[in-house]
Parts: structure tokens; sequence; C-alpha cells
């Protein structure tokens, strides 16, 4: 209990943020109907939750991945895993495609939590621990193939080959995985092909030494999309989960055999809104904000937008980004300041602090979308996406 000056105060006040995301989950179902139907009924989709979801927030994905049937994740790393496993209500697998700290292995193997391994050492823990306790640790072998961030290489296929069919017994072999190194732009093309075959010869290897993996998987959205050897017994997907194309080049790659209307199948969920907080007049020749950057060429009005870097919004965008407010496009004037942002709102009428703005989404039949966002910060989608800082409240919308 409070007392004195601030007794009876509501602190649940704190929690109304400057701005909201909302996420759509009958956008995400589509996404997932579009992916299946690339990919045929067999694979298993892999919903890649790492970066706090690219941004949209870990639970309200897992809630809204596994209500449109998913049953698989992939973090990065082992807080991220423990994210989910919190919030899943289906018992779904999670995999760990990068960090966790080498105590928490035990923790991780008796949950069931799988990872990959890309060194001996974290292989001869996880061993160790699997007979210690006595429940197999679920590993991926992942394999270098051209990417060069983590994987065993060629010439360590024989020792690790010996090492799995040694303890075959102590641990579960789930996968056999690899990431490509820029599936999405044709510019890679030969490197992407390249690794494709060393993953087979990886595979086939490892067959002959009678090493048989229980899942095959290599595929993130711009594989699956455009290379589809490489879709196996799972793909991996991110970015075109959440609606967006890797890169325009994969659009256009996928155009062509779009149904009828080429309508784009994949649906951005996310809405990013905020409100008006002040507005003000500002005379000719007046300047807006921090420094000189703008100055009024003519009497203007501006409403002030309580979202700032510190939300993510790149102070790139000063004098160049654009909300929506009254179904129009208000362009940004001055710098973007660390809370706020000032738009010129001069063409708006009746417009009074607490009016609705969309930093991103639709408003009156206008849209301001991620690329456009990110093109003029020459931020990609993932970057500005995972930019979002956890504490804005993302709200579901079905
Ligand atoms: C190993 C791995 N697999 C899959 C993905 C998903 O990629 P995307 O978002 O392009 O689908 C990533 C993300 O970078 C990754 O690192």
């Amino acid at each position: 209990m409070q007392s004195g000056l601030l007794s009876g105060f509501n602190w649940n006040t704190y929690m109304i943020a400057t701005s909201t995301l909302e996420i759509s989950a009958k956008a995400y179902r589509q996404n997932i109907r579009y992916i299946r139907s690339e990919i045929g009924p067999k694979p298993t989709i892999s919903a890649v939750v790492k970066g706090n979801a690219y941004g949209h927030g870990i639970s309200q994905m897992v809630e809204i991945a596994e209500k449109a049937g998913i049953r698989h994740f992939s973090t990065f790393s082992s807080d991220e895993a423990w994210e989910v496993w919190d919030r899943s209500k289906k018992e779904s697998e999670i995999m760990i495609m990068g960090m966790l700290h080498l105590e928490e292995l035990e923790e991780l193997i008796a949950k069931g939590i799988s990872f990959y391994v890309f060194d001996f050492e974290r292989l001869e823990k996880a061993i160790a621990i699997s007979k210690e306790i006595g429940i197999p640790a679920k590993v991926h072998i992942e394999v270098e193939t051209g990417f060069h961030r983590t994987g065993f290489d060629w010439d360590q296929r024989e020792k690790l080959a010996e090492m799995l069919a040694k303890n075959y017994s102590f641990i579960s072999i789930i996968g056999l995985c690899t990431h490509y190194a820029g599936a999405e732009s044709v510019s890679n093309f030969v490197r992407v092909k390249n690794q494709i075959a060393l993953y087979h010869e990886f595979k086939d290897f490892f067959n002959s030494q009678g090493i048989a993996f229980k899942t095959y998987h290599t595929a993130c959205s711009a594989a699956t999309l455009i290379f589809p050897e490489t879709i196996m017994d799972m793909v991996r997907i991110g970015i075109a989960g959440y609606g967006f194309w890797p890169t325009k080049e994969t659009f256009f790659a996928k155009l062509n055999s779009l149904p009828k209307g080429k309508k784009d199948p994949l649906k951005r969920l996310i809405t990013w809104k905020s409100t008006v907080m002040s507005l003000k007049a500002v005379k000719t020749g007046e300047f807006v904000g921090y420094g000189n950057s703008y100055m009024a060429l003519e009497n203007i009005r501006l409403a002030i937008v309580p979202v700032g870097y510190g939300h993510g919004y790149s102070r790139l965008l000063s004098n160049q980004g654009m909300v929506l407010i009254k179904g129009q496009h208000c362009q940004v004037v001055g710098t973007v300041m660390m809370n706020a942002i000032a738009v010129n709102v001069s063409k708006i009428k009746d417009l009074k602090a607490g009016d609705e703005v969309v930093l991103i989404g639709k408003q009156g039949g206008k849209e301001i979308t991620v690329s456009s966002f990110s093109e003029s910060t020459q931020q990609v989608n993932y970057e500005m996406l995972t930019r979002l800082p956890k504490n804005i409240p993302r709200k579901i919308i079905l």
C-alpha cells in the first residue's frame, strides 16, 4: 500500500505505453497456408522465433503459431527457448540453433529441448550428461557448408562420425543441418548451390558410416521459396511467417507462380500505432527540433508523437519518415528524438491530442509498409523489426 501523496494512485497507469504493436493471427494463418502450399503436406514447419520473434514478441507468436497448428519452434539462444517453453501449451518441440551455456545443458536435456551441436566440446558434454542422467540429449549436428558461422568442418567428419557411432545409444541424433549464406539474393546463387552439394556429401558420408538422422533440414524462408531442393524433412521459417519476402528478388522470382491476379500471398502481421501527444504551431522561418535540419518555409502545424529512436523509430527517418493520421500521410520534420517525433499536420483538420497515429500499417485506405520504412533507413526488414523494444505492448488481433 502506498501512503501520503500517492495513496489512491493507480500504478497500472505506468503500464500504458506510448505506442502499441498489433499482431494479426489471421495474417499468420495465411502465411503458413502459403508456405504449406509451397512445401507440400509432409515437411515440418519450424517457426523461427529468435530476436523476440523478429520483434513480434515470443509469447504472442507462440500462442498464434500453436493455434495455427505449428508444433516446432527454433530459437537462437537458450533464454528464448525457455520463453517458448513457458508459453507453449501444446508441448511443442523447441530447437536452439545457437547459444547456450554448458551449465544449462542438464536442464535442457532433461526438458527435452533440442539444440545444435557444432563443436566437440558441446558434443562431449551432452554425451556425458546424457549418460549421467539417463536421458538422451536431442542433438542436431550442424555442418559447415560455406556460411562460416558455426558448423563442423569437412575434415572433422571422421572424428565426429566415430563419436556419434560410439554414443548412438546415449544421445538422440535428431537432425543434420546447415544454413545458407544468402539464398535470398541471386548474387549468391553459385555459393548456395555449392553449399547444397557439400551438405549432400556430408549426408552421404554419415550414411556410409551407418549414421542416419531423423530429420534433415537446411532451408530458411528464401531457400524454401527459391531452392525447392532444400526442402527436406523440415523447413525453418522466419521472415516469411511474419509476412515479408526475404528480398524483392525472392518476390519477383515467385511472381509468375503466384495464383491468378498475382495478389501477394504473404501478409504482414504487424501494425504499429501511437497517438498524438500534443499540437504546436510554428511560424515561417522558425526551426523545428534539435539543430537546424528543418526550417518552416510557411506557417505550419505540428503533431508531436511520443515515439522516438529509443522505441525503434530510426534516427535516419529524420525529415523523411511518414506516418498516417486521419488517413493521410504526414511527414516527420526535424530530427527523430529519443522519445518523440514531430510530424507536419498542417493539412489535417480537427486534429486533437489522443488521435490515432499509424507508424506501420493501414489507416483510411493508405498504408505504411515495413519495407518503405526500412528502405529509407537502409535497414533490412529483419533489423527494423528486431529493434522494436520488448517493452512496447504487443496485442494479438484475431
Ligand atoms: C539457422 C537459421 N535457420 C533459419 C533462419 C530463418 O531465416 P529466415 O528468417 O530468412 O526464414 C535463420 C535466420 O536467420 C537461421 O539463422
